[in-house]
C-alpha cells in the first residue's frame, strides 16, 4: 500500500493545528502508520530541502523548519500521495482554494503549516530520512 510523508510545520504546532490536520486525514479514511513530535536539526532540514540549496529563500526555509517542534507522519492508503497533497492545497496559501488545509488555514508561503511529499521517489526519501522502519506500524483496520 502507498505511503506518504506529512510533517505539520512549526506555525502548524504553534497554532494548535495538530488535530485538526490529522481529523482530516483520519476521517478521509487514511491510515496513520508512524507520528513523532520533533525538532529538525539544521543538517536534518538541510537534507531535506536539498533540492532547494540554490533558492534564496533556502536560508528562510531551513531557519523556520528549525524554529520550533514539528508533527511529522506517515500515512498510508490508495493514491494518499497525489490525494494528500490536493488535501494540503497550493504551496502558496493565498492560491490555495477553501476547504483545503492552506487554504483554510495558511497566510504566507512560509508558513503554510504543512508539507507532503509530491512523488513515490520524494515519499520514499522522506520517510527514509525522518523515520526508522521500526518506528512505522503495519495493522489492519477493524470494521
Ligand atoms: P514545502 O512543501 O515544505 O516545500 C518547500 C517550501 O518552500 C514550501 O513548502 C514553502 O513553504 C517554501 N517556499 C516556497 N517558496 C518560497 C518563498 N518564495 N519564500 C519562502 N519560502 C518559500
Amino acid at each position: 500500500m502507498e505511503k506518504t510523508f506529512l510533517m505539520v510545520k512549526p506555525d502548524g504546532v504553534q497554532r494548535n493545528l495538530i488535530g485538526e490536520i490529522v481529523n482530516r486525514f483520519e476521517r478521509k479514511g487514511f491510515q496513520l502508520v508512524g507520528a513523532k513530535l520533533m525538532q529538525i536539526s539544521n543538517e536534518l532540514a538541510s537534507e531535506h530541502y536539498g533540492e532547494h540549496k540554490e533558492r534564496p529563500f533556502f536560508g528562510e526555509l531551513v531557519d523556520f523548519i528549525t524554529s520550533g517542534p514539528v508533527f511529522a507522519m506517515v500515512w498510508e492508503g490508495e493514491n494518499v500521495i497525489k490525494t494528500a497533497r490536493e488535501m494540503m492545497g497550493k504551496t502558496n496559501p493565498a492560491e490555495a482554494a477553501p476547504g483545503t488545509i492552506r487554504g483554510d488555514f495558511g497566510v504566507t508561503v512560509g508558513k503554510n503549516v504543512i508539507h507532503g511529499s509530491d512523488s513515490p521517489e520524494s515519499a520514499e526519501r522522506e520517510i527514509n530520512l525522518f523515520f526508522d522502519q521500526k518506528e512505522l506500524v503495519s495493522y489492519t483496520k477493524q470494521d
